[in-house]
């Protein structure tokens, strides 16, 4: 097996609301934790996901992927942690598969390309010790400081070398086990940066923006509008082929 996926999905989603955890919102009857596991599924370099999933439904999490995905679908379901890091610790301890490739992937990422997963293992298997997609930075960025409650503006930061990261970020083995050991214990969001605290350079692929993260309630809006273009589309494509069929 060429790569394993790890997939963070144990956040309560408070940003986003609505009470239930967002890896179990739905978005079109699906919930967004099978959207994203179908997508990576689909990529031929990816072999095996373990789930990190919100503690107290651990149980219900495996029926309902063994339900959507089938019982022989080559998923584990761990109970996740109280942070991300803990949670993508507590998957990536919990990986059997015997891979050289690992990607950690948001729950909350639930329409990342194929061709960004491909992508991401294929710069790893050339080489990199860990990569990540990432697209420009589309506003102007400037840095603050805040002054009795007033924020006035310290410096604008140059923009052509900013870029905003997505996942999957994909890595050498030993090089994620490494980092989640010698950050053990801490807070971070962000897989990548702990490979860079160690030294270790980071290769970047081009992401996409179907793989925008779902984080407030105007993204479930984007989230619709894209599920619905791309259902759209595959029904023209059912309709053509039905088409060459009878002819
Ligand atoms: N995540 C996790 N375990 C945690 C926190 C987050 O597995 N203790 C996962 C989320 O389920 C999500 C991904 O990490 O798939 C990215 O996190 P984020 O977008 O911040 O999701 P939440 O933490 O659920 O949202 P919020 O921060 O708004 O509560
Ligand atoms: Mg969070």
């Amino acid at each position: 097996m060429r790569a394993a996926v790890l997939v963070p999905a144990a956040g309560l989603g408070l940003r986003l609301g609505g009470g239930l955890p967002k890896a179990l919102r739905e978005l079109g009857d699906v919930p967004m934790l099978v959207h994203a596991l179908r997508a990576l599924l689909a990529a031929p370099a990816v072999g095996a996901a373990v789930v990190a999933a919100p503690r107290d439904d651990v149980d219900g999490v495996r029926a309902l992927l063994a339900r959507e995905l089938g019982s022989d679908a080559p998923v584990t379901v761990v109970a996740g942690g109280v942070t991300r890091q803990e949670s993508v610790g507590r998957a990536l301890a919990a990986l059997d598969a015997d891979c050289p490739v690992v990607l950690v992937h948001d729950a909350a990422r639930p329409f990342v390309p194929v061709s960004v997963v491909e992508a991401v293992v294929e710069a790893v298997e050339a080489g990199a010790g860990a990569v990540v997609p990432a697209l420009p930075v589309v506003d102007t960025v400037k840095e603050v400081a805040d002054a009795d409650g007033a924020e006035h503006v310290v410096r604008t930061v140059d923009r052509a070398s900013l870029r905003a990261v997505q996942t999957p970020q994909g890595f050498r083995r030993d090089v994620l086990a490494a980092a989640h050991a010698r950050s053990a214990g801490g807070d971070s969001t962000d897989d990548a940066g702990m490979v860079e605290r160690m030294g270790v350079t980071v290769a970047v692929v081009p992401g996409s923006e179907d793989a925008f993260k779902v984080t407030r309630p105007f993204d479930l809006l984007l989230a619709e509008a894209l599920l619905n273009r791309r259902r759209a589309e595959a029904a023209a494509d059912v309709d053509v082929d039905a088409e060459h069929t009878v002819v």
